[in-house]
């Protein structure tokens, strides 16, 4: 970005790939409830803005069908991105059509226009290369630069991410360029000792970023919904947990694999049911009742990760230890992240769920090394796969 600064960029349209995919509050449609993303991209839009750019944002927000879906509008996300830039952000109310052609053309230097969903378009997704082709022709005839910042994407092949920067002279923002700086020092010089946390609900998600990191670390503490198949794959009942039966064998490899280095949960607390108000109790893990499930790590175990912790010099954390959207669960992955803020070293939060956990929990953001704004991107990154949207720039 800051290359393209220097060529000046003052009346000239930049396409701004963003990752706005905030989360909304359940209860209250409409309402933002963590909007961390929003506030990521905030130093390229305001470079942008007072450079004089005409700047043209665009964004997914959650998985429409590749056609225009209230529940999925971008409206609500430029109302914010307006309060939080301090200035006005124009929305076009379509992405590539006339709304948006008319806006493009009504912009002034040093304004921002936000184009509804990318994915309400078939081709920004499809896996046809022509399609996404013909909707990247629409997107890039809109600017005369384009700059991705949406490292939360990168690791999708989509028309914004992908295709649209084959058709512009193209530009890394300041928040895709740090999270690759940081993941590359986490991946491949971590100073020892280095932890990994990991937790969630499923461990066939987080398979490929196991086997990837298990040479590197000291351990790799295990917590979340996904600890429960490997307590059975060692033998354990786990009750009603949530449980990856196919997974169970995959599970056993891993540990034999790792020879003592993934630690598992000792105790955990579990409930009648998946709810605050169900009859809760702390058990052994080797003892959940066959009518519970277990909903958070208890407090050995959070202790028992906290002592590991303690000693890294490297922390990468992604997932949460329970379902901390519930008081009564959250004590794990409070435990957990606090300890991660008090370590001598350098710590990663990685995904959308462990740092909206940050932020939920009232921890400080500051007391982090750095807290990643994507989830699969940052994982991606890990295991080592090639992330199109980050090919692309640098081609
Ligand atoms: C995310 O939430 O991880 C990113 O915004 C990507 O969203 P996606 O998984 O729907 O592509």
């Amino acid at each position: 970005l800051d290359d393209l600064l220097g060529e000046g960029v003052s009346g000239r349209r930049v396409f701004v790939r963003a990752d706005l995919n905030v989360p909304f509050d359940k209860a209250n449609p409409g309402v933002i409830s963590d909007d961390g993303r929003a506030r990521a991209v905030l130093p390229t839009l305001i470079a942008l803005r007072d450079a004089g750019a005409r700047v043209i944002v665009a964004s997914h927000l959650g998985r429409p069908k590749g056609a225009p879906d209230p529940k999925f509008t971008l409206a609500p996300v430029a109302a914010r991105l307006g309060e939080l830039l301090g200035s006005t952000v124009v929305f076009a109310d379509d992405t590539v059509g006339p709304a948006a052609t008319e806006a493009v053309a009504a912009l002034q230097d040093g304004q921002v226009l936000l184009l509804e969903n990318l994915r309400f378009n078939e081709g920004e997704t499809s896996k046809d290369d022509a399609s996404r082709g013909a909707f990247a022709d629409q997107l890039a005839a809109f600017a005369d630069f384009y700059v991705d910042d949406a490292f939360g994407a990168v690791h999708r092949k989509h028309a914004s991410v992908f295709d649209v920067p084959a058709r512009l002279p193209h530009y890394a923002g300041g928040l895709v360029l740090k999270e690759v700086e940081v993941l590359k020092r986490v991946s491949e010089s971590p100073e020892q000792p280095y932890v990994v946390v990991l937790g969630g609900s499923k461990v066939s998600d987080k398979l490929a970023v196991i086997q990837a990191l298990l040479p590197k670390v000291d351990k790799l503490l295990v917590g979340g919904g996904m600890c429960f198949t490997f307590l059975k794959a060692q033998g354990h009942e786990v009750g009603k947990s949530l449980l990856e039966a196919e997974m169970i064998a995959t599970c056993q490899d891993l540990l034999k694999q790792a020879e003592g280095r993934i630690v598992l949960p000792v105790d955990v607390v579990a409930a009648t049911e998946f709810s605050a108000d169900a009859d809760i109790v702390t058990v052994d893990a080797s003892e959940i009742p066959a009518d519970r499930l277990g909903l958070d790590i208890g407090p050995k175990s959070t202790a028992l990760f906290a002592e590991a912790i303690a000693g890294a010099k490297t922390v990468f954390w992604n997932g949460p230890m329970g379902v901390f959207e519930l008081a009564p669960f959250a004590a794990g992955t409070r435990g957990v992240a606090e300890a991660i803020t008090k370590i001598d070293g350098f710590s990663v939060v990685g995904g959308g769920d462990s740092a909206a956990a940050v932020r939920a929990l009232g921890l400080d953001d500051a007391a982090f090394g750095h807290i990643s704004t994507g989830g699969g991107a940052s994982l991606e990154y890990l295991e080592g796969k090639t992330l199109p949207g980050v090919a692309a720039l640098e081609k």
